[in-house]
């Protein structure tokens, strides 16, 4: 892999983690709904065969070495979805979350949350709180999961908390660069993003880690995302492994 150079915009650096794979992969995981539809099931169904896909490359990244797994479970657009939708994917949420703390636990996968998750109400958000809180302390491999995060929210609110900052008296306008951006940002406890993986065959962020994006490997695969597996993640490494990054040296 290249090297990366010396200033990226973030405060860490990109790659050059535990071996020459990505230390930080981020995953769009989409085609739930088509995947059910083919099926002939309802939309739910999909949802739920994708929290298992979730098991199987969570693990599949903690083997891997991965230092952090990003992953979209709901968007600040999904709320456009049916209340019928919506409240199924919050039982689901619900009933992951209590299923699997044990698992990450036992894993040492530590669990982070970006985006505005409170509005999912009180009682999602303790529990979310809860399992942060219960695996603060575990290093083995960060699974950071987007819920009703918007990256133009994100940089939206960075420039909000810089503003006021300057306002106060407490930051120079003229010292606010890539770097400081970047701290201002939800991510800045991660390594930079190397790869970003999009199922379904859909080739777009949807408002996803844009900032964080800026020279991410992008991979878009055809597999529906409960068709994602151990397999899949493997090989969107390879796929990684074999390109050659150059943050715009030579
Ligand atoms: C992704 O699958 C899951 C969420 C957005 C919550 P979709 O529900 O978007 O599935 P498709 O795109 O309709 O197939
Ligand atoms: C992006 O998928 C959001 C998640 C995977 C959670 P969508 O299915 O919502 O994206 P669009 O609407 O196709 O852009
Ligand atoms: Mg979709």
């Amino acid at each position: 892999m290249t090297a990366a150079p010396a200033a990226t915009g973030g405060h860490a650096s990109h790659g050059g983690g535990r071996g020459d794979g990505p230390r930080h992969v981020a995953i769009i995981m989409d085609g739930n709904g088509r995947w059910a539809q083919r099926k002939g099931l309802p939309r739910v169904a999909g949802h739920r065969a994708g929290a298992e896909a979730v098991r199987k490359t969570l693990q599949a990244a903690a083997d891997a070495g991965v230092e952090v797994l990003t992953i979209y479970a709901f968007s600040s657009e999904n709320w456009r979805r049916s209340a019928e939708e919506v409240s199924d994917l919050k039982g689901l949420m619900r009933f992951y979350l209590e299923r699997e703390l044990a698992t990450l636990e036992k894993e040492r996968v530590q669990l982070r949350i970006i985006g505005d998750y409170r509005a999912f109400g009180p009682e999602l958000s303790a529990r979310l709180e809860k399992a942060v809180e219960r695996t603060r302390t575990n290093t083995r491999l960060t699974l950071v999961i987007a819920l009703n995060y918007g990256s133009r929210a994100e940089i939206a609110a960075a420039c909000r908390s810089l503003a006021t900052e300057a306002r106060d008296g407490k930051i120079d306008p003229s010292a606010i660069d890539e770097e400081v951006v970047g701290r201002a940002l939800q991510t800045s406890d991660w390594p930079e993003l190397d790869l970003l993986i999009r199922t379904s065959g859909e080739q777009r962020l949807s408002n996803f880690l844009l900032w964080q994006a800026a020279y991410a490997e992008l991979l878009f695969v055809d597999t529906l995302w409960p068709d994602f597996d151990e397999a899949a993640f493997n090989a969107a490494l390879a796929s990684y492994a074999a390109r050659h990054r150059r943050f715009g040296g030579r």
